[in-house]
This record gives C-alpha cells, sequence and structure tokens, in this order.
C-alpha cells in the first residue's frame, strides 16, 4: 500500500497533502491542528455524537472487509518479520502513513497485556476492572505507540534532527527511536521536574538534552521557535502522524476482548492529545464496520493541573483557560495543553467525562495497582482514582466495564513510590481529605522496607510479628 492520506484542519477542515504541513503543525489559515485522513475515513469530527456511521462505508479495493482484517492482524502476530511483530505497524492497512513500510522505524511496541484488576473491582463493588498497560511498551510509556508512527515519518521525509518539549516519556521514547533510525534528537525538558528514570532514558539512547529553567509550557513555546527556525522535525504531539500510532491501542483492545466494546475507557489528561487518539481509534473501527458503537472515553487530570476538568464545568469546553500546574504525577503537570479541542471532541463525540482527583487519591490509587502485582506511574494511576468519583455517583453502572489506559510503568518513577511507603509523600493536609477507610487502605497497602540486623533471631522475631498481623487481618 502506498501512503495515501491527508491532513485536515480541525478548525477550519481544509485538507492539505502529509508534507505540505508547517514546521509546527498548525494550519496555516487559522492555527489550528491537523488529524490525519484517508480516503476510507471518515473523519472524527464529521460522526458527530449519536449519528449513526454513514453507510454503506466506501472503501478503495486495498482496504479489505473487517473479518478478513481481523484474521490478518492476528496472524501477522506469528510471522518473523519487525512489521508484523509490532503492536501498530500490524494494523498498517488503516495506518498508511508512510510510502515504504519495510523502512519503518519500529522497536516491536505494542501488544501490550490487558490484566484484570479484580482487588480494585471489589474494593469499588463493581464486577470488573481491566487496566491496558502501556507501560509494558519497550521504553516504558505509551509513547513508543505514537513515536514509531511520527519518527518513521520523519525519517522518510529525510529529516536529520528531531525535537520534542516533554514530561519525561516523549523525549525517551523519541531519543530510543531516533537512535535506532540514526538521527540525532535534542530533548527540551524542565529542570528538576521529571522523574529520573525518564532522564536516564534520554541520555542513554543519546539526545542531545537540554534542561530549561522553566515548566513544560516553557519548554513548547522554546520548541516551537527553534523548529520554525531550523530544519528539525517536531515529535510532540500537535504531530498528527502521532496519533496514528496512539490509536491502534484500541484496536488491540478489541482485539483482546473478543471485539466486545466496553462501556467505558480512561485515560490520563496531561497535554491532552492521547484521548483524542483512542476516540480516533474507536471511530474508525465503528466507520469500518468493525464494531457498532464506541465506549464513552472519560479522561481524569490531576486537580494541580486540570485546565480541561475547569473548562468543562465552566463553559462546556468552549475555552480553556491555562493555568500554572502543580502535581507529584510528573508526567502530566501541564497547565496549557496543546491538544484541548481534540480532548474535547472526544469527550463530546463518545459521550465520556473530565475529572479530577487529588494528589492523596491518585497516590492511594497508585499504590493499590501496585499491590495487584501490576504497578504504574503516579499519572497512570488518576484513572483508577478518576474511576472512582464515576461510579460513586453512577456515572459508571454498576454492571458497566471499564478499561484503564495506564500510560507508563511503575519503574519511570521510582522516587514517588518510595516516599509513599515510607509515609514522605504528602502532606497531612493532603491526606486529610481521604475519607477514613481510604486512609485505613492506605495504611494497609504502604510496605516501607524494615531495617534489620542481620541475625536470625531478630529477622524471626519480625516475622512472627508480620504473621500475626496478616492472621489478624484475615
Ligand atoms: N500519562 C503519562 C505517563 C504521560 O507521560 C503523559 C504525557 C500522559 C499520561 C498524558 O497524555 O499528554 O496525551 O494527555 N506525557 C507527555 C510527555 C506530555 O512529554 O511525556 P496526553
Amino acid at each position: 500500500m502506498i501512503s495515501n492520506h491527508q491532513l485536515r484542519c480541525i478548525g477550519c477542515s481544509s485538507r492539505i497533502p502529509g508534507d505540505q504541513v508547517a514546521s509546527d503543525f498548525r494550519c496555516t489559515a487559522c492555527g489550528s491542528l491537523f488529524e490525519v485522513v484517508y480516503p476510507w475515513s471518515e473523519t472524527q469530527s464529521e460522526l458527530r455524537d449519536g449519528q449513526a456511521p454513514p453507510s454503506p462505508v466506501t472503501r478503495s479495493a486495498s482496504v479489505p472487509n473487517p473479518s478478513a482484517l481481523r484474521w490478518l492482524w492476528q496472524e501477522r502476530r506469528t510471522s518473523s518479520l519487525a512489521i508484523d511483530q509490532s503492536g501498530v505497524w500490524r494494523f498498517r492497512d488503516v495506518l498508511p502513513i508512510v510510502r515504504d513500510f519495510d523502512q519503518v522505524v519500529t522497536l516491536r511496541e505494542g501488544n501490550t497485556p490487558l490484566y484484570e484488576l479484580p482487588r480494585a473491582a471489589k474494593a469499588l463493588g463493581i464486577p470488573w476492572i481491566l487496566a491496558k498497560h502501556q507501560g509494558m511498551n519497550p521504553t516504558g510509556s505509551f509513547k513508543d505507540t505514537g513515536m514509531t508512527a511520527a519518527l518513521s515519518v520523519a525519517a522518510e521525509r529525510g529529516f536529520q534532527w528531531v525535537a520534542c518539549a516533554s514530561t519525561g516519556n516523549t523525549s525517551a521514547a523519541m531519543a530510543a527511536y531516533a537512535a535506532r533510525a540514526g538521527l540525532r534528537s535534542i530533548v527540551f525538558i524542565p529542570e528538576g521536574k521529571i522523574a529520573w528514570g525518564k532522564l536516564s532514558q534520554s541520555m542513554d539512547y543519546g539526545a542531545l538534552t537540554l534542561q530549561l529553567r522553566t515548566d513544560f509550557d516553557g519548554c513548547v513555546r522554546l520548541v516551537n521557535e527553534l523548529v520554525r527556525r531550523q530544519p528539525i522535525y517536531l515529535l510532540n504531539s500537535v504531530n498528527p502522524y502521532r496519533l496514528e500510532g496512539q490509536k491502534t491501542p484500541a484496536f488491540e483492545m478489541l482485539e483482546q476482548m473478543d471485539w466486545l466494546v466496553p462501556e467505558h475507557v480512561i485515560v490520563p489528561g496531561g497535554n491532552l492529545a492521547n484521548s483524542s487518539a483512542l476516540a480516533k481509534g474507536f471511530a474508525e473501527m465503528r466507520q469500518l464496520g468493525f464494531i457498532s458503537r464506541v465506549p464513552r472515553i472519560s479522561i481524569v487530570q490531576a486537580e494541580g493541573a486540570n485546565p480541561l476538568f475547569t473548562s468543562m464545568r465552566e463553559n462546556g469546553g468552549r475555552d480553556l483557560t491555562p493555568v500554572v500546574a502543580d502535581t507529584r504525577a510528573s508526567a502530566i503537570r501541564i497547565g496549557n495543553p496543546a491538544s484541548w479541542h481534540k480532548a474535547v471532541h472526544a469527550l463530546q463525540s463518545t459521550g465520556g467525562w473530565c475529572e479530577q482527583v487529588t494528589e492523596a487519591e491518585i497516590a492511594l490509587a497508585k499504590a493499590q495497582i501496585g499491590a495487584e502485582g501490576i504497578g504504574c506511574e503516579p499519572a497512570s494511576a488518576v484513572t483508577l482514582a478518576g474511576l472512582k468519583k464515576l461510579v460513586a455517583d453512577g456515572r459508571v453502572g454498576s454492571e458497566e466495564r471499564a478499561v484503564l489506559i495506564l500510560t507508563g510503568h511503575i519503574l519511570k518513577d521510582s522516587d514517588y513510590t518510595i516516599a509513599f511507603h515510607q509515609h514522605q509523600l504528602l502532606r497531612a493536609e493532603e491526606e486529610a481529605g481521604l475519607t477514613y477507610s481510604e486512609r485505613e487502605q492506605a495504611t494497609q497497602l504502604r510496605k516501607p522496607p524494615i531495617v534489620l540486623e542481620p541475625n536470625a533471631d531478630a529477622i524471626l522475631r519480625t516475622l512472627d510479628e508480620q504473621m500475626a498481623q496478616v492472621s489478624q487481618a484475615i
């Protein structure tokens, strides 16, 4: 298949060929962002809430029917070809963004597990919760699925240098994929505000790492200026090719659920691109006749970085006022999210909600996910914390199925995890916001290391105490 896509402005609907987009990925007429459209796809914005997809779908001969594709996508997993093993490129039939698929830059991303969280479900009083763990990607976050797509476009278009502003995960993914492709990468990160695990990755993968004395939003301003002045390819999520890769977990999730559509998908909200990528994936699956309805996509923000939550509450998503962001979930410490229009559309077209959660709620939810033997980074845990609110007021019904998107691996931010278990993470007034039973739950979940003399008797005494506590709890 050849690259046969266009870019469509989400503001003024103008369409341009992919290679004519400005270096900052903004429409030169109206300043809005673009989305990728194909001859066979209806765009997300054309599928309004409640509106049935046009039928029959106009399919070009190069897009086989759903049952053939379902079979082909599964079959490719057993192939020895890198593009078939990739959980992004095995869906390449609905991802024709490059001319030559043999040249794509892949680390065999995607194909991530869908786990059950039985204890969290029991605590919430619902039958089950599933977690799609995007932290199980090669660099430990969901960014890999987007990066393989956009970096492959950068390489095909002959760029030597790529750049991004990042709270840490985008930069780790970009640096890794650039290294694989033999390109040079420049990372802009806010000094002192990203987790060490992520910073160490971009150094090891050979990026030029610039730590700026500003926040993420300040880094975005500077990287935008840089790409206007130099032939450097921008790999932030304003780049619509990133979202083409990030839509594929929607396909995988449907496959993993035998093409049953969950009622709810819950995602963390930071720069607000991923929610719309997943919404696009589900909309395309409906458009192509794989599924007959889409799940509600809900977005959860940290209370200290909640511009979308505030915008939805105050004006239904018509305007967004940037905030100065502050949360320990550093991945989503973003006050001026670039893709908020797309996120509002994802909420409105799927019937989802935007929620906010406190620092204490995030910490507790993260420990609960850890206690299931799975774990995630703090930003991912907002999903479980947000789901609790949606269940509490009936927006998620007791018989409905919810899938949490866990966006990053537990090892990304081990300082946070250790501080929680040593009871040094939250201030007393933050913890006071939890209910009594939540505070009890947090106490049960804390497992700080116990320092002992190297002496068998001392160890046995401690074990006896621990075993007595466990039998009391039972
Ligand atoms: N979860 C994690 C672990 C992230 O790293 C991010 C974003 C998000 C959620 C939010 O996704 O921006 O699409 O709403 N991290 C970016 C970065 C900003 O630079 O790594 P979003």
